[in-house]
């Protein structure tokens, strides 16, 4: 992993393959170990970069540097900082769930910069008043609990139940991500999340190649809500990963980078292998 200084945050990179970019953003509270096994299959065509964001991972807050709170806007400035280090003009972005939210920002805030968008099991719009409020309190007393604190209730909202039962592996392996995240990194995304405004306005005038995926079983963000986020997408795709829940390239990752592999050796033109 490398590190960069962009803005005022800390970021940690995963960079392998050479050719096009494509850019994956991880969730919530999770790091670019997601996507390992997803990736892999992609590196043989393309430069596949996976970040830790700021707070997450490899890029956990050290020392003073303890931000309050990061949002949406600040990663995604942050990335556009961190592709310039990583001498990289253009790139196919993919976000799943806070990842989407901060590529919607990236979108609103540096367009010319995307070649092509991977929306995955994420939404548009802003939190509801107690969704909001919930993630303040969480913010406020992670510390107290801790990260493992998380598991139990969240990773059973976070995997099908079919992954549940018949990978726990993968369950073991997620429920250590997420026990492994940095407090300050949690509390700072939660702050964010907290505060994120409404994207739906924006999302008519994504005019890049783009593609919204899903777990077929996601109970947080479900495959009506995105294909109605398709919908609004002018010339999308929408794609469904069966037995999948909220984080495909976790639970599926082979039907996930062939999903994405598709997608974007279209995006940049390039013949199917
Ligand atoms: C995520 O997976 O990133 C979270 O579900 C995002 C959220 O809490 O809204």
């Amino acid at each position: 992993m490398e590190k960069f200084h962009c803005g005022s945050l800390d970021w940690s990179v995963y960079a392998k393959g050479v050719g096009m970019p494509l850019v994956f953003l991880h969730a919530f509270p999770l790091d670019h170990t997601m996507y390992s096994l997803a990736c892999l299959p992609l590196e043989d065509a393309y430069r596949v970069i996976l970040p830790d964001l700021p707070g997450f991972g490899e890029a956990r807050f050290l020392g003073a540097c303890v931000p309050e709170r990061v949002t949406m806007s600040e990663y995604a400035d942050g990335l556009a900082l961190l592709l310039d280090e990583l001498g990289e003009e253009k790139v196919v972005l993919c976000g799943v769930s806070m990842g989407g939210y901060i590529a919607m920002q990236f979108f609103r805030r540096h367009a010319q910069r995307l070649a092509g968008l991977i929306f995955c099991d994420t939404r548009s719009t802003p939190d509801l008043p107690t969704a909001a409020k919930n993630r303040l309190i969480l913010a406020d007393t992670i510390h107290e609990h801790g990260s493992a604190s998380l598991c139990d209730r969240m990773v059973p909202n976070l995997l099908s139940p079919e992954t549940t039962t018949e990978q726990p592996d993968v369950v073991d392996f997620l429920r250590e991500m997420i026990s492994r995240q940095d407090p300050n990194g949690i509390a700072a995304a939660a702050r964010g999340m907290a505060a994120r405004d409404d994207s739906t306005e924006y999302l008519k005038d994504i005019l890049v190649p783009t593609l919204v995926l899903g777990g077929v079983e996601d109970m947080i963000s479900p495959p009506e809500a995105m294909r109605e986020l398709a919908s609004r997408i002018p010339g999308s795709e929408f794609s469904v990963i069966p037995s999948a829940g909220h984080l495909p390239p976790l639970e599926s990752p082979v039907l996930f980078a062939s999903t994405v592999r598709a997608f974007v050796d279209k995006a940049y033109d390039k013949p199917s292998v």
